[in-house]
């Protein structure tokens, strides 16, 4: 939470904080904070008006936690679509899983600094990203003007349902309205926009290939056994 690339995006410690501690007073030692974290995403998902899917447990926290490794394990929202791929096949993951689990900016909010470039500065020929329809561009400039050093202002991810886990967003990457370059970037390739076109126009597709996606995710670099620690507390090591 320290490091640039989540300061000052993540938010809710005080959540998880809270279900530690009633999780503690009712079984002291049980449930571990990585264990809290992955089912306040699957709640998250069914209070967006999502869907249920099963989470297994068992996972044990860390006892190191570097901010320093959010830098080089974090796929930054400039990269291309070789970038993002590489980022996530080393974590075992799929140009599939890759393209599913993005549609996880089907809600949430995101800072205008982390994609002004794009409106601004895109490169040294062209300011803004040709690549972004222009109304969605113009709408975005006005959100996020350029020089402003409001560090605080965000615009939804996804305009159209920001609160709604639903296909939305890969409607969104068909008509060039993805926020981010990496967003856009999965309308790249043909066998990356095959998938964001069916995921488009198949709102259950996209839900089953998520919950599974999410469980995979899930699953990468487990401790279990007797490494790491149950925390006690989640933002500390005991
Ligand atoms: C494909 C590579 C990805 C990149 C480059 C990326 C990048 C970003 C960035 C830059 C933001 C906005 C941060 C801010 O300005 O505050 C963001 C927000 C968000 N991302 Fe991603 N992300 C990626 C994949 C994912 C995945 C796999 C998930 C979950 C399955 C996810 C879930 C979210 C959510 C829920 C938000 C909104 C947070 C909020 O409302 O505060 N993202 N992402």
């Amino acid at each position: 939470k320290d490091s640039p690339i989540n300061n000052p995006s993540l938010e809710g410690f005080d959540i998880i904080d809270n279900a530690k501690t009633r999780l503690e007073a009712a079984c002291k030692g049980v449930v571990s904070c990585a264990d809290i974290i992955a089912f306040a995403a699957r709640d998250s998902v069914q209070m967006s008006q999502g869907f249920r899917y099963e989470v297994p447990a068992g996972r044990r926290d860390g006892r190191v936690s570097l901010s320093s490794e959010t830098l080089t394990n974090l796929p930054p929202p400039t990269f291309n679509l070789g970038q993002l791929t590489q980022n996530f096949a080393r974590k075992g993951l799929t140009q599939e899983d890759m393209v599913t689990l993005s549609g996880a900016h089907t809600i949430g909010q995101a800072h205008c600094t982390s994609f002004s470039s794009r409106l601004y500065s895109f490169n040294t020929t062209m300011s803004t990203d040709p690549s972004l329809d222009a109304t969605y561009a113009a709408q975005l400039k006005q959100k996020c003007p350029q020089g402003s050093t409001d560090t605080s202002l965000v615009v939804d991810m996804d305009p159209p349902s920001p609160t709604t886990v639903d296909s939305s967003y890969y409607k969104n990457l068909v008509a060039n309205r993805g926020l981010f370059e990496s967003d856009q970037a999965l309308m790249s390739s043909p066998v990356t926009a095959a998938q964001v076109r069916i995921f488009s126009a198949n709102d259950a597709n996209f839900k089953l290939k998520f919950a599974a996606a999410m469980v995979k995710m899930g699953k990468i670099n487990v401790l279990t056994g007797t490494s790491g620690e149950i925390r006690s507390n989640c933002r500390v090591i005991n």
